[in-house]
């Protein structure tokens, strides 16, 4: 998607060769123009999947799923990353670690809002490697729902996360894909 892979070379920041920096449109800052946009990409390109509900995880996913749950017209449901101090059946929860922060928690997701006959679209900001979202399809199989796809904003194509998804059979669908970056330079895969 142009308007992002623009924006991120206008204003993101590589900090080295692994971390890129969007603060100010994406992760403490929200440019909601630029995310209404990005709604309509992933609307477009997911509208005839038969999609029931968005899923995404706290907290930078959850400006770009909600436009885009609004855009096809479904609910979005949100993965929290906070373990739960109630731990008597009601919650489904499963350990995720983040290499980028090199830390571990519960991912944990309230089973009433999904169902059986959900087929659901996971959306992120980034995918690394692939951590987070392998947590959230473990959280739907145990809901008993379906995975529809994978929308992402901005790949980190270097790191393992797409080739993980895609060999265990899910659609990655990626708006600005990074090839490779170093301090003042970003180079995207067309
Ligand atoms: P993975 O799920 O693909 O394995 O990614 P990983 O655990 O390595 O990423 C952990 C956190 O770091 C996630 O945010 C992810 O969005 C973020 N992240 C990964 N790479 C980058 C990067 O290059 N730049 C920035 N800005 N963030 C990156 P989080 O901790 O869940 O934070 P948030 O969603 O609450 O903002």
């Amino acid at each position: 998607m142009n308007l992002l892979k623009e924006r991120i070379l206008s204003d993101g920041r590589a900090i080295n060769a692994d971390v890129l920096k969007v603060d100010s449109f994406i992760n403490h800052q929200v440019d909601t123009v630029l995310m209404e946009a990005v709604a309509e990409d992933f609307a477009r390109h997911f509208k005839d999947k038969g999609i029931t509900k968005i899923v995404t995880i706290e907290s930078s996913g959850i400006a770009p799923a909600l436009l885009t749950a609004h855009e096809l017209g479904v609910p979005l449901v949100i993965f929290k990353k906070k373990a739960s101090r109630v731990l008597n059946g009601s919650l489904l929860q499963t350990e995720v670690t983040s290499f980028t922060t090199n830390s571990t928690y519960e991912l944990t997701a309230s089973p009433k809002f999904l169902k059986s006959d959900d087929h659901v679209l996971i959306i992120d900001d980034f995918l690394a490697n692939g951590e987070a979202v392998t947590g959230a399809i473990r959280l739907l199989r145990m809901a008993h729902a379906t995975v529809a796809g994978i929308g992402i904003l901005i790949e980190k194509s270097f790191q393992p996360g797409r080739k993980k998804l895609e060999e265990a059979g899910f659609e990655v669908y990626s708006l600005a894909r990074i090839k490779e970056m170093s301090t003042g330079h970003i180079e995207f895969i067309d």
